[in-house]
C-alpha cells in the first residue's frame, strides 16, 4: 500500500512537470487563435482552450506533434464538418494559417457557403527567413464551399510537398494555372465540380506521380493534352462534363494501372485510339454522350477486366461486336440512343456478371437471344425499347414477367414496352446544379452506379 501510494506521488509530481515542459511557441499559439477568431465563432478559443495543443485541451478538428525542438505543434486543422469547429457566416478565407510552419494538412468544408460574403484563395508571398506552411502542408483541401469564388491563383505552386489537393465543389473560375504542374508531389489532384475554363496545361504530364485526376464538371475546352500519356501511375482519370473536343489521344498506350477511365458527357469525336485497347487494368470505361459516329470498336472486347461500359448517346453504328462476349467480369454495359445495328450477339446471355443492360434506342433486329436465367437475374434493369426490329420468341415465357420492352416476334402490333418517349432532346443527365450547398455531397453526385461510390473512395 505505502509502495503504491509512493508511486502516485511520483506520477502527480511529474505530470505537472511533463505538460510545463512540453508547450507551444508563442507566436505559433497566438498565431493559430488569431485564426481561429476569424474563423469560428464556436467558443472564445484562447479562454476555453488556453493550451489547444495539450491533452485535454485540444478540440476535434486539431492535431499537433511534438517537434525535434520539443515544441508542440500545429499540423492538421479541420473547419465545418462533423465536430470540427463550425464556420462562421461571414468567414473569408484566412491567408494567416499558411504562417502556422508545421502545418501538414488543411481541411474547410461546407465552409464558406454564404453568398453575402464571397472569398478567394490566396497564397501571400511570405518572406523566406518567417516561418510557414509552404514547405510542411502535404494536404490541402477546399470541399463544397460555394462561395469560395475567383482564381486559383498561381502561387499554389508555393506549397512544394503538396500530395493532396482537392478543390471540389467550389465556385472557381478562371483557367487551371500551369504552375500546378510544378508541385510534382502531388498524387491527387481534384478540381472537380467547379467552373474552371480554358484548356487542360500540358505541363500536366509533369506531375509524374499522379495516382488520381479529376477535372470533371467544370468547362474545361481544347483537346485533351498528349502529355497525359506520361502519368504513369494514373489509376482513375476523370475528365467528364466539360467541354473538351479532338479526339482521345494514342499516348493513353502508356498508363497501364489505369482502371478508372470517365470521359463521358464532352464533345470527342473519332476513332477511339488503339493504345487504348492495352490498358489491361481497365474496369471503368465511360465515355456516353460524345459525338463519336463510329463504328462500335471490336477492340473493346480486349478489355477483359471491364466491369461497367458505357458508351451511350454517342452515335456509334455497326453492329454490337461478338467480342463483348469475351468481358466476363460487365456488370454494366450502357449502349442506349446510338445507331446499333444488326443482332445481339448470342453470347452476352453467358455474361453472369452482368446486372444492366440499356440497349434502348437503336436500331438493332432479329430474335432477342437471352436465356431465362439471364432475364431474370437483370429484370427491370434490361432495356431492349425502341428497336423496331428486335423481338421475343413467342415460346419463351420467360420475357413476360419482364418488360423489356420488346413485342413478339410476328405480332406487327405496336410493341409492348415501356417506350420511354421523353420528348427532351439529348437531355443532358450528367448536369448537376449548385443546388444543396453546403451539405454532404463528396460522391452522391458522382455515384451513377452502386459499386462506383466504393471505386471512388477506395481510389481516395
Ligand atoms: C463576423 O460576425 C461576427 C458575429 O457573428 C462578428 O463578431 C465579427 O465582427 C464579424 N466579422 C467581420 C469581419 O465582419
Ligand atoms: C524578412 O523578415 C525579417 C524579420 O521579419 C526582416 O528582418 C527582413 O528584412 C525580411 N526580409 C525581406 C526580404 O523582406
Ligand atoms: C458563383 O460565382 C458566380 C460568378 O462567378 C456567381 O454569379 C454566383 O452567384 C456564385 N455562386 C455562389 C453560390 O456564390
Ligand atoms: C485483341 O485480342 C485479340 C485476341 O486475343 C488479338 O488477336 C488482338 O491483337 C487484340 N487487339 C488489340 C488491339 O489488342
Ligand atoms: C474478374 O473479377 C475477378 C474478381 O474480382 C478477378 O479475380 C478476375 O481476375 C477478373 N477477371 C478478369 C478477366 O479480369
Ligand atoms: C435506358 O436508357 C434510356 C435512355 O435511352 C432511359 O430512359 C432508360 O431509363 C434506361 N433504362 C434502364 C433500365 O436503365
Ligand atoms: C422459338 O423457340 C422455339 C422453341 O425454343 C423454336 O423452336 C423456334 O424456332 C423459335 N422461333 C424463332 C423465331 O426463333
Ligand atoms: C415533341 O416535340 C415536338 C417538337 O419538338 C412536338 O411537336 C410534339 O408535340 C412533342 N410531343 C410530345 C408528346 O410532347
Amino acid at each position: 500500500m505505502a509502495t503504491f501510494l509512493l508511486f502516485l506521488l511520483a506520477i502527480l509530481s511529474l505530470l505537472p512537470f511533463s505538460l510545463s515542459v512540453i508547450t507551444m511557441q508563442p507566436s505559433e499559439k497566438e498565431t493559430l487563435f488569431r485564426v481561429m477568431d476569424s474563423m469560428s465563432s464556436d467558443r472564445v478559443w484562447r479562454v476555453s482552450n488556453p493550451e489547444p495543443c495539450s491533452p485535454g485541451q485540444s478540440w476535434p478538428g486539431i492535431e499537433c506533434k511534438t517537434g525535434t525542438d520539443n515544441y508542440l505543434h500545429v499540423t492538421r486543422l479541420d473547419f465545418g464538418f462533423g465536430l470540427n469547429p463550425s464556420c462562421m457566416q461571414n468567414a473569408t478565407f484566412p491567408p494567416l494559417i499558411f504562417s502556422l510552419p508545421h502545418l501538414q494538412s488543411l481541411f474547410f468544408m461546407n465552409c464558406f457557403c454564404f453568398n453575402q460574403r464571397k472569398t478567394s484563395l490566396s497564397f501571400p508571398v511570405l518572406n523566406e527567413s518567417s516561418p510557414n506552411s509552404y514547405n510542411s502542408l502535404q494536404q490541402l483541401s477546399f470541399k463544397s464551399n460555394p462561395s469560395l469564388t475567383g482564381k486559383i491563383p498561381a502561387e499554389i505552386s508555393f506549397l512544394k510537398s503538396l500530395q493532396v489537393l482537392t478543390l471540389s465543389q467550389n465556385n472557381l473560375s478562371g483557367n487551371i494555372p500551369d504552375s500546378i504542374s510544378t508541385i510534382t508531389s502531388l498524387i491527387h489532384l481534384d478540381l472537380s465540380y467547379n467552373s474552371l475554363t480554358g484548356t487542360i496545361p500540358a505541363q500536366i504530364g509533369q506531375l509524374r506521380n499522379l495516382a488520381g485526376l479529376d477535372l470533371s464538371y467544370n468547362s474545361l475546352s481544347g483537346t485533351i493534352p498528349a502529355s497525359i500519356g506520361s502519368l504513369g501511375q494514373l489509376q482513375k482519370l476523370d475528365l467528364s462534363s466539360n467541354k473538351l473536343t479532338g479526339t482521345m489521344p494514342e499516348a493513353v498506350r502508356s498508363l497501364l494501372d489505369l482502371s478508372f477511365l470517365a470521359l463521358n458527357n464532352n464533345r470527342l469525336s473519332g476513332k477511339l485510339p488503339n493504345g487504348l485497347y492495352q490498358l489491361h487494368n481497365l474496369q471503368y470505361f465511360i465515355m456516353d454522350d460524345n459525338p463519336m459516329f463510329v463504328p462500335l470498336p471490336s477492340e473493346i472486347g480486349n478489355l477483359t477486366r471491364l466491369q461497367e461500359l458505357r458508351l451511350a448517346n454517342s452515335g456509334y453504328s455497326g453492329s454490337i461486336p461478338v467480342s463483348f462476349t469475351w468481358l466476363t467480369n460487365l456488370s454494366t454495359l450502357s449502349l442506349e440512343n446510338n445507331k446499333l445495328t444488326g443482332e445481339i450477339p448470342v453470347g452476352l446471355t453467358n455474361l453472369g456478371k452482368m446486372y444492366h443492360l440499356n440497349l434502348s434506342r437503336n436500331m438493332l433486329n432479329g430474335v432477342v437471344p437471352f436465356n431465362a436465367g439471364f432475364v431474370k437475374r437483370l429484370g427491370r434493369n434490361m432495356d431492349l425499347s425502341e428497336n423496331t426490329g428486335l423481338c421475343i420468341n413467342g415460346s419463351d415465357g420467360y420475357y413476360e414477367r419482364a418488360d423489356v420492352g420488346v413485342g413478339l416476334c410476328g405480332d406487327h402490333g405496336s410493341s409492348t414496352g415501356t417506350g420511354l418517349m421523353e420528348n427532351e432532346s439529348n437531355s443532358n443527365s450528367g448536369s448537376i446544379t449548385n443546388s444543396g450547398f453546403c451539405q454532404f455531397r463528396i460522391c452522391s453526385n458522382v455515384m451513377v452506379v452502386l459499386g462506383f461510390w466504393a471505386f471512388y473512395c477506395y481510389l481516395l
